[in-house]
């Protein structure tokens, strides 16, 4: 009993140390489209529905096939023009890929492959964080914050661990 106490204590502890750490960070993982990265879609259109902020320390998350498609960020003059050569970096792994947005500037991707031509191509307008954070502003729907399912995954392994001892 004694033991179950204890463990008990430290469980809770170790949740509440969770809990203090996630405050704070506030980044979100932004899904890229309603259906993903496809192509015969305008992803400006898109953004403009949104009416979503990206902020710097975000996350663009992108779910695409990647046997047909990928994610490549260029420059402004690659993305008007859909070049897909000398790319400034290749954010393709499996097709379920995510870039962090490290500065306050605009972001440009478009997919290989002649996709680009078919709507493939996204700009990213990244803002700074507001200086004072403003109570939580409501967040759309495709936006999901990522602090949360960390905290989710920490309190997780926090009862594992606690089961452990
Ligand atoms: C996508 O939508 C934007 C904004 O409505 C528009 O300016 C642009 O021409 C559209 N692109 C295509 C390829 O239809
Ligand atoms: C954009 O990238 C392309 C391809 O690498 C390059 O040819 C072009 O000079 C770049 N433009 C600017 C403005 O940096
Ligand atoms: C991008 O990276 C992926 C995974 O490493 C690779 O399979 C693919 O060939 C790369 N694409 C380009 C255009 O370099």
């Amino acid at each position: 009993m004694e033991g179950l106490a204890r463990k008990g204590i430290i469980g809770l502890m170790l949740v509440m140390v969770v809990m203090i750490t996630v405050e704070g960070a506030s980044s979100n993982l932004h899904k890229v489209g309603v259906r993903g990265w496809i192509p015969n879609y305008n992803y400006t259109e898109w953004l403009n529905q949104q009416h979503e902020h990206f902020y710097v320390g975000d996350w663009l998350y992108f779910v695409f096939d990647k046997h047909y498609f990928n994610v490549l960020e260029v420059n402004k003059t690659s993305y008007e023009s859909c070049n897909d050569q000398g790319f400034i970096r290749n954010i393709t792994r499996g097709g379920r890929d995510v870039v962090e947005l490290t500065e306050a500037r605009l972001y440009y991707f478009l997919s290989s492959g002649g996709y680009c031509w078919n709507g493939m191509k996204i700009a990213i307008s990244v803002e700074q964080l507001p200086p004072t954070p403003a109570p939580a502003p409501a967040k759309s729907g495709s936006s999901l914050t990522l602090s949360s399912t960390t905290a989710s995954l920490m309190i997780l392994s926090a009862a594992f661990y606690v089961a452990l001892i």
